[in-house]
């Protein structure tokens, strides 16, 4: 399926939705359709929803190849007012709009598109609960079009053209606040353009691997591997395909939590032995970060010791003509290349938003980029697939400065050693507890700030320990999590008993926003 983005904040939620019924599904631009449809064996072409009014001379248009393409349409919200609009049909801007939930009377329960939505979640009354934003609306319908529901404020709340397969639906159906919507997707992808359901797990690696040979050849890729799930499962798809062409780079920072580097080494031991070198550079992090306590000033001394490290290893490991990398779809299509493509990846320079600071403009590889097409969901699925262990698959997001960020102000060993013990009893706890898989993310914090406490008799002057939970979708916004008071106590507890170190425990209770997830 091929999906244009004429950009709705949903657009990647749609392509999602595809993918989960088993089809694979591109995003690419609104004027992109030509170029998409060339190198895309499509089953059907579906039009997001977007910001522009058609009404507006310039707004964004129909590309003709998605008529030419002879395969079903569905417009949805903005998609559909441009398929009226394209067709001849009326539009109307601004003062009519409906925004939120709203109840959807379908008039044609015959229509194809709604085979199989009736009863289920979300019906009252026997009308759909659907998720409208919409300031513009469909006043008359174009020659060979007719209404299939309506709803209080959109009298063609969905529409379609049957004899040529052309569909469109005012509201939003890829979101959760409709719940009859993956049964409208579902139709419209099954039943309509009769989409082949070849995404599975096994399809995928296949496919990938046969794309990393087709294009490297006998070539060699340098890899750089964190022991985080995206580049460990590119690693891994790399190494099955080409085998000892592939060389990792690790590079242990220093700055990692307890027995992590260990962890990491292991994991691609027992892949069938993936060749990582671990450069131990924890010394040169640490000198570059001495002195320094600006959160921006530390990444960036962290960034430019990695490129410098990296660059050292790779030029004692020989000549490499590719850099693989972790890249996922939403990487790709956050930075606007989507329409670059997929596959395994142009060759392009490194950008500098690398994830621990940026590789050096000169540094020029061709790059792999395995992982190109998958979403983070998709990435754990095949990482499991291809026996990538669970502790790896599951665990939360680590960022890049590792755990300078989480020593605020100056980053010393000592502070990192006291913060690696607590952080590593607090883990442990979620994990025994079953809470872990529960969070979306959760750590500790060392606060350079000195408390007093009691111990026995004795008194005690140390340091703060923060715990930080979070429960979140998209990581843009995230809610502190209510974890229960008995296993706080129990973590507390055992981080004072068993850190000297450590006079206080206190807990984050600051959402996201105002607040970040990480505390610098
Ligand atoms: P914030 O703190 O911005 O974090 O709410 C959102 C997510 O991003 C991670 N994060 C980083 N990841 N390099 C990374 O690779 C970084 O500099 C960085 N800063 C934050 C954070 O752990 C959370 O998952």
């Amino acid at each position: 399926m091929l999906v244009l983005d004429f950009g709705s904040q949903y657009t990647q939620l749609i392509v999602r939705r595809v993918r989960e019924l088993g089809v694979y599904c591109e995003v690419h631009p609104w004027n992109g359709a030509r170029a998409a449809l060339d190198g895309l064996q499509c089953s059907g072409v579906i039009l997001s929803g977007g910001p522009e009014s058609v009404t507006r001379e310039g707004a964004p248009g129909l590309d003709e190849a998605v008529l030419d393409a002879g395969v079903p349409v569905l417009g949805i919200c903005y998609g559909l007012q441009l398929i009226c609009s394209t067709f001849g049909g009326g539009v109307r801007g601004g003062d009519a709009g409906e925004f939120g939930p709203a109840m959807l009377e379908i008039t044609d329960a015959g229509s194809a598109l709604f085979a199989g939505v009736e009863g289920g979640e979300g019906v009252e009354g026997g009308e759909h609960s659907v998720w409208m934003s919409h300031g513009d609306h469909v006043e008359s319908l174009p020659d060979g079009f007719a209404s299939i529901a309506r709803s209080a404020g959109s009298p063609n709340a969905a529409i379609a053209d049957a004899r040529r397969r052309i569909y469109g639906l005012q509201f939003h159906p890829e979101v959760d606040h409709t719940p009859c919507g993956r049964e409208v997707l579902r139709a419209f992808v099954e039943d309509i353009c009769a989409s082949e359901r070849n995404w599975t797990a096994e399809d995928i690696i296949d496919g990938i691997i046969e794309d990393i040979r087709r294009r490297v050849g006998a070539g060699r890729v340098l890899m750089g591997v964190s022991g985080g799930v995206d580049s460990s499962v590119a690693a891994v798809l790399l190494h099955r395909a080409i085998g000892d062409q592939l060389q990792c780079v690790f590079v242990d920072n220093g700055l990692l939590r307890l027995g992590e580097g260990e962890r990491v080494m292991q994991v691609f031991a027992e892949q069938g032995g993936v060749r990582v070198r671990c450069v131990d550079a924890g010394a040169r992090f640490l000198a570059a970060l001495a002195g320094l306590d600006e959160p921006e000033a530390k990444r960036k001394a962290i960034g430019e010791v990695f490129v410098r490290v990296f660059d050292e290893a790779a030029d004692a490991l020989g000549e490499f003509k590719f850099l693989g990398q972790g890249t996922i779809y939403s990487d790709v299509i956050e930075s606007g290349a989507a329409s670059t493509g997929a596959g395994a990846g142009a060759s392009k320079v490194i950008k500098s938003h690398h994830n621990v600071g940026g590789l050096p403009e000169d540094m020029r590889f061709e790059l792999v980029e395995p992982l190109r097409t998958l979403f983070k969901d998709e990435v754990r699925m095949i990482g499991r697939s291809l026996g990538v262990p669970e502790h790896l698959i599951g665990q939360h997001p680590f960022p890049g400065p590792s755990l300078a960020v989480r020593v605020l102000g100056e980053v010393r060993e000592e502070y990192l050693e006291v913060l690696r013990r607590a952080d590593a009893i607090y883990i442990e706890e979620l994990r025994a507890s079953g809470w872990y898989e529960r969070l979306s993310q959760a750590f500790a914090v060392f606060l350079p700030v000195k408390a007093v406490g009691v111990v026995g008799d004795a008194r005690r002057y140390a340091w703060t320990i923060v715990l930080r939970a979070v429960e979140t979708q998209d990581f843009m916004t995230a809610h502190w999590s209510h974890l229960p008071h008995d296993l706080l106590d129990q973590i507390g507890t055992r981080i004072l008993n068993e850190i000297e170190d450590i006079a206080r425990v206190v807990y984050d209770i600051s959402n996201k926003p105002p607040a970040t997830i990480e505390w610098e």
